[in-house]
Order: structure tokens, then sequence, then C-alpha cells
């Protein structure tokens, strides 16, 4: 199927380079050049040195760490930067959503940050927006354009399949989770196991209101069983710690674990290294430095992923049938 652009341009802000580089290999175009640079007053400033008129314009920007806030501005900035150059259309490429867990007022005088994240995008210039594993689905919602999410879980059900263990349960580190652990249990053929968490909010410390994960039970029976705990994302790592030595006093054997976005936040990669996880399998919506790598620690690439997605969306081609293609029906 033809195009209703002639041509594609993609650019990427200082969220994920790298893996911005590898999408730009995987559909075969060079990356957009661009200079953003950041002034001693911290004004972020953005100018593209290439024409978008009318053409069909792809930023990626994964909101990472450090300087999170840097790279939202980054995203909004390039995004009103096409937008005033006449690009043809524009597409927001968030490999990683930050704000997620912000989605609803669950308490008084709060705000849903992650329903502003998406008002900003809108308002910024965004037409479309393309993202992998949303903390919550429903954040789709937040966005009145069209909104593609996409899953990588597909890479690590394959990853963990492909080792032909049947001894191995699946655990969802908490009960929020364990629908989507469910469908990933199903895909490996794998019992399910639940670790029902609460979280705990802390007020008044230096840091501000914080919360830390709490552990009561696990439904499901470990004793003796490879396990594998599965999630969206890990921050901090306490919720997996917490999930590790729980699996340890009910007498896992082996204990691994897996997750689409790999925040690694406040010394998450030295506590995962030293916490008897044999391996942590995550993927590269978010960049890994060398400091957030280990032996133990692999990466599987979603480049292909959203590589193959971009080149659809440009020539007007079904997303869907991507995921007849490459995902296990179980994780529907
Ligand atoms: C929670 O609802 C999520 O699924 C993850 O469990 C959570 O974001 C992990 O955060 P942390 O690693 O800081 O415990």
């Amino acid at each position: 199927m033809g195009s209703r652009f002639d041509e594609m341009r993609i650019f990427s802000g200082n969220g994920n380079m790298p893996l911005a580089q590898l999408i730009c290999d995987r559909v075969g175009v060079p990356l957009g050049d661009a200079t953003i640079v950041k002034f001693t007053n911290e004004n972020i400033f953005v100018k593209l040195n290439e024409s978008v008129r009318e053409k069909d314009v792809f930023v990626i920007q994964s909101l990472s760490t450090p300087d999170l806030s840097d790279r939202i501005m980054e995203l909004l900035i390039l995004l009103d930067a096409c937008k005033r150059a006449s690009a043809g259309r524009i597409t927001a490429v968030i490999p990683y959503y930050a704000y997620g867990r912000t989605d609803k007022k669950d308490q008084p005088r709060v705000p849903i940050t992650a329903r502003l994240l998406a008002d900003m995008i809108q308002v910024a210039g965004a037409h479309q927006v393309l993202t992998i594993d949303l903390h919550a689905g429903q954040i789709q919602g937040f966005f009145s354009i069209p909104m593609d999410e996409l899953t990588a879980m597909h890479l690590l059900v394959r990853y963990w399949a492909d080792k032909g263990w049947d001894d191995v349960i699946v655990v969802s580190p908490d009960v929020g989770f364990g629908k989507r652990a469910r469908n990933f249990a199903e895909a490996i053929d794998a019992p399910l196991a639940i670790a029902e968490k609460r979280r705990v909010q802390h007020f008044g410390s230096h840091a501000g209101p914080h919360t830390s994960p709490e552990i009561l039970n696990l439904i499901g029976d470990v004793q003796g069983k490879r396990c594998l705990i599965v999630d969206d994302e890990i921050a901090t790592g306490g919720s997996i710690m917490e999930v590790v030595r729980l699996l340890q006093r009910e007498g896992a054997s082996e204990i691994y674990a897996c997750c689409v976005h790999a925040v690694f936040a406040g010394g998450a990669a030295e506590r995962l290294q030293k916490s008897g996880i044999r391996e942590v399998v995550v993927t590269d919506t978010l960049p890994l430095p060398p400091g957030k790598r280990w032996p133990g620690l692999t990466v599987l690439s979603v480049s292909t992923l959203i590589g193959e997605v971009i080149q659809r969306i440009h020539s007007g081609i079904s997303v869907d049938t991507i995921f007849t293609q490459h995902k296990h029906p179980a994780l529907g």
C-alpha cells in the first residue's frame, strides 16, 4: 500500500538515542538532523536542521531518567518545532511513558499527571502516539488522538519459552498485574502464583512522601520450583526484592525476573545484582548505561517491533496484524 506522504523523517530527543538509532537502522532511514541544547539558564532549545514540510514525521523520545523533566520538555519542544515547520503528520513515539502510576485521583487533592502529560503532548502538536506497555491500559483514553499501544511481552514470552523448562511457575508481584501475568503464564504453558502486595505510604521524610511495598501473602505453591517474576516495570526494585524474599521463604528452587521497562532507579541495578535472582531479562525501551548492566542481565531490543510499526503507519497498513504474526495468542 502507498503512503499519503512522499517522505518520512525520524527525529529523536536524548531519552534513548541508542534505541532511536537501532529503529532508524531497521526502517532504513538516517536519524533526522536536529540540534538540542540546554542553555545555562536551563532553557532547552531545539532546531530541526532539515525541512519537514508535508512530511511524515516520527519523534522518538523515551521518558527516561536522569533529568526526566528535561526529557519531557525535549519531546514537547520537538513536537512544537515539527508543527511550526508544517510537518504533514507528527507521530510521538514514546517507548516508555512516565507518570503512568499517577493515573487516577485515589486520594484527596492529588493530580492525574498521566493525563496532564497526554494533554501537553497533544497541545504540542502530536497527531498520534505510539507507545509500549503502558502501566495501565486506560491511559490510552487520556488521548483524544489515535494511540497505538504495542506490547513487548511477546519478546519476553519467546525468550523464556525457548528455555523449554517444564518446572517453571510465573509469579505476579501484585494482584493488579495478575491478569497480564496469567496471560504470560498461559503463553509459556506454566502455572501462576500471585504475591499480594500493598504499598505503605510514608510522609514527612526529607525526600517527601513516598510509598514502599509490603508483601503480605503468596497465592500458589512454589516449593521446589523455578520461579519467574513478571512485571511491567522495575523502578526502585523494591517490589521485586519483597517478592524474592517471599519466594525464598516459600522454598523456591531458583528465581528469575523479567519486565518490559527497566527504570532501575536509585541503586536498583546493584540491588538486583546482589538479590540472588539468577537472571533478569528486560527490554531496551529505556537506556541501560554500563552502570545499570551486569552479567546476569539480558536485554532484548524493541527496535524491530517499533521499526516495523513505523513502516506500517507510514504505509497505511494495519498494525494489528503485526501482533497476529509475532504475538502469542494468549497475550491478547
Ligand atoms: C506496580 O504497580 C508496578 O507494576 C511495578 O511493580 C512497580 O512499578 C515497580 O516499582 P518498584 O520497583 O519501585 O517497586
